[in-house]
């Protein structure tokens, strides 16, 4: 294999690191998820590999944040992932609506919202609701549910950010926002803590987070989302710019279990989800599953352009792992050229998992970078404490 450049985050010129910790605009906020990289990442390689009316492809999207960085920056963000809820939330932010269209659609809905009877809710799912909320929840679950505008997935959205957590606009009792806990475990904390479920009226939550999300700036560039295996993403033959993105850690998350409930919300059963998301605990596994995943990639990519794959150094059962150094060789096989290798750390609070065990986890990310022939690096500054670009152009995808 080719030598290998291998670098720290801290010594890059302009490094995301310089960028404060909430850095991003309110958009980035509509829903957590485990597993994410913060915008300032997306944007310093957005900004320094490419071009404003770019194409910047994200495989593996998670909550978005690397397509709503591109639209922000006046690129066309595609992103895709095989998650239900991931693809709502990433649906949401590249092709965001604005602030009147959701009051509109609250004021054609409230009567049906507060007058519904109800219908039958899973048992482990009312462990989560005082019964007023709930009835309203399943309401807007019903009108929702087959309704894949702009509109209804960015509604979905919003309400997925706020379906469980603790602060004064949760829908559920007081538990962890970024994933679905188990219902046995709340229901024990609701009795031993002597928590209550609160009596929120749902339409009044989703106003008032919508116009907290939409405080700041939303960009005017639209991308669009996807909900396919990133082994075949239907883009066409070198048709992508610029790929940053974050395949899975093995079996580090479990994002059908960690979403049990928003998934319920979206009509799904994570049991189902689970058996076509990726995870495994076995290396060779893992390399067929991102071989495939980089071919796919290297076909949608134009020549002389850049792929950044942010992974990490992990434990699994013990032993660790620097998924670059598995995934450099695979993708130098299929064309690519292994330029560096970016070692990062990562904020102790945003990789916490309590379910893992002490021989598992994710020490450290790395981030590798890859060419599909020679990419060039723009001579662009970043300043982290000025504000946000204003975007010059409009481009709807
Ligand atoms: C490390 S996370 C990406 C996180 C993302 N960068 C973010 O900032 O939120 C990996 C993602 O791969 C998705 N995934 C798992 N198997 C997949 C597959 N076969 N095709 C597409 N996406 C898949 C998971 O749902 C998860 O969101």
């Amino acid at each position: 294999m080719r030598q290998v450049r291998i670098v720290s985050s801290w010594t890059l010129e302009d490094s995301w690191k310089y960028a404060g910790k909430d850095w991003g605009i309110s958009l980035h906020r509509v829903c957590s998820r485990t597993g994410s990289f913060p915008p300032s990442l997306a944007y310093y390689f957005i900004e320094r590999f490419s071009e404003p009316g770019d194409v910047v492809f994200d495989p593996f999207s998670g909550k978005g944040t690397a397509p709503l960085e591109a639209c922000r920056s006046g690129r066309i963000g595609i992103g895709n992932d095989l998650a239900p809820e991931a693809y709502v939330i990433t649906h949401a932010k590249v092709r965001p609506v604005m602030a009147r269209q959701v009051i509109e659609w609250v004021e054609r809905n409230r009567q049906f919202v507060e007058n519904y009877r109800g219908c039958d809710v899973p048992e482990e799912v009312e462990v989560f609701y005082n019964k007023y909320t709930l009835r309203q929840l399943l309401a807007v679950r019903e009108l929702l549910m087959n309704d894949d505008s702009d509109l209804g997935i960015f509604i979905k959205a919003v309400i997925l950010g706020i379906l469980h957590g603790s602060s004064s606009l949760s829908l559920s009792v007081k538990c962890s926002h970024s994933f679905s806990m188990a219902p046995r475990y709340v229901e024990k904390s609701i009795h031993r803590l002597g928590l209550k479920k609160p009596r929120r009226n749902v339409l009044d939550c989703l106003l008032e987070r919508t116009s907290r999300l939409m405080d700041g700036y939303v960009p005017m560039t639209r991308g669009r989302a996807f909900m396919r295996d990133a082994r075949w993403t239907g883009l066409g033959d070198e048709s992508v710019d610029m790929i940053i993105t974050s395949p899975p850690y093995f079996n580090m998350q479990t994002y059908a279990w960690d979403n049990w409930l928003r998934l319920w919300f979206l009509g799904h059963d994570y049991r189902e989800v689970s058996k076509k998301l990726f995870h495994t605990s076995s290396i060779k596994k893992f390399r067929e599953f991102i071989q495939d995943a980089l071919k796919e990639m290297f076909r949608v990519m134009k020549w002389d352009r850049p792929c950044f794959l942010v992974v990490g150094l992990v434990k699994l059962n013990g032993q660790k792992i620097n998924m670059a150094e598995i995934i450099a060789p695979i993708a130098e096989k299929i064309g690519f050229s292994p330029v560096r290798i970016i070692m990062d750390t990562i904020p102790r609070e945003n990789k916490y998992l309590m379910y893992l065990r002490e021989d598992q986890g994710v020490s450290r990310e790395v981030i590798l970078e890859l060419h599909k022939g020679v990419a060039a690096e723009r001579d662009v500054s970043i300043d982290w404490k000025r504000g946000l670009p204003v975007e010059k152009k409009v481009i709807m995808a």
